[in-house]
């Protein structure tokens, strides 16, 4: 993994469900693309808060494979807003050192929505203090079956640990925390694989209104938490007592 790691008490990888972005647009009696624009004003301040915490990798759900099956007038206004905002926020992205990574399937995107994926990656890639990962055309199934299908191509085995490795977020550790704004108890085919042991957080807030002191109240929350994987409590207490010793 290529970023940095988190200071003590802050997740290390935060993945986020930027839901709730068409009600905070209808509410407003305003187009849902008016709602998906304000959503990423959000996301810009949603970077700069992790890159704040000192947060080493941010993941988004941006555009779900199911998300195809949205009037045709959204779903364009969703690719055409990727590309404008990819391009207008490169600068910023590059002054903050973030190394950008989109993860789904690029067959069925335009060739210009492809260009602008893989010129961002490009020109991110030796960036080192925030690893931001863009969910769009990605579902937790597809990613689970491309990796099994490349395995088997190669005659590999399939086994947890060459599957985690065929997958597209094998760049970096599983999600520690995550997060679903917009009040919906769901994952909507997202990480999957990946959310095996992270711990949830679901927040009422629509995305848009999703801010710096909502992402704290996550994240003392998951402070509060106590990951077990599995074991007691009484033998991480164990395990917290041999290594102070
Ligand atoms: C999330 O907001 C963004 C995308 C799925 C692209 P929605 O567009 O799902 O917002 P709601 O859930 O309709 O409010
Ligand atoms: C999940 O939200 C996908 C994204 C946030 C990109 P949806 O709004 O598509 O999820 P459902 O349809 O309510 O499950
Ligand atoms: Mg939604």
């Amino acid at each position: 993994m290529s970023a940095v790691t988190s200071p003590g008490g802050t997740p290390q990888h935060i993945a986020i469900v930027m839901d709730g972005n068409g009600r905070w647009a209808t509410r407003r009696f305003l187009p849902r693309l008016a709602g998906h624009r304000q959503g990423m004003e959000s996301l810009r301040r949603c970077i700069r808060a992790c890159l704040d915490r000192g947060v080493a990798v941010l993941t988004v759900f941006a555009f779900s494979s199911e998300n195809w099956n949205r009037p045709a007038d959204e779903v364009s206004g969703l690719m055409e807003l990727l590309v404008t905002a990819l391009a207008k926020e490169m600068p910023q992205l590059q002054a903050d050192q973030v190394q950008v990574h989109f993860v789904g399937e690029r067959a069925g995107l335009s060739d210009k929505v492809r260009t602008g994926l893989d010129q961002a990656e490009a020109a991110t890639a030796g960036n080192r203090r925030l690893v931001l990962n863009v969910c769009f055309n990605y579902g937790g199934r597809w990613d689970v079956a491309q990796a099994a299908a490349r395995l088997a191509a190669q005659g590999q085995p399939i086994t947890e640990l060459s599957l985690h490795q065929a997958m597209a977020l094998a760049h970096v550790p599983d999600p520690d925390l995550i997060i679903r704004t917009g009040g919906e108890l769901r994952l909507s085919n997202f990480l999957l694989w990946q959310a095996a042991y992270a711990e949830l957080y679901f927040s009422e807030r629509l995305w848009p209104d999703f801010d710096e002191a909502e992402l704290d109240h996550a994240i003392s929350e998951y402070a509060r938490r106590e990951r077990r994987y599995g074991q007691t409590s009484e033998q991480l207490g164990m395990a917290a007592d041999q290594k102070a010793a």
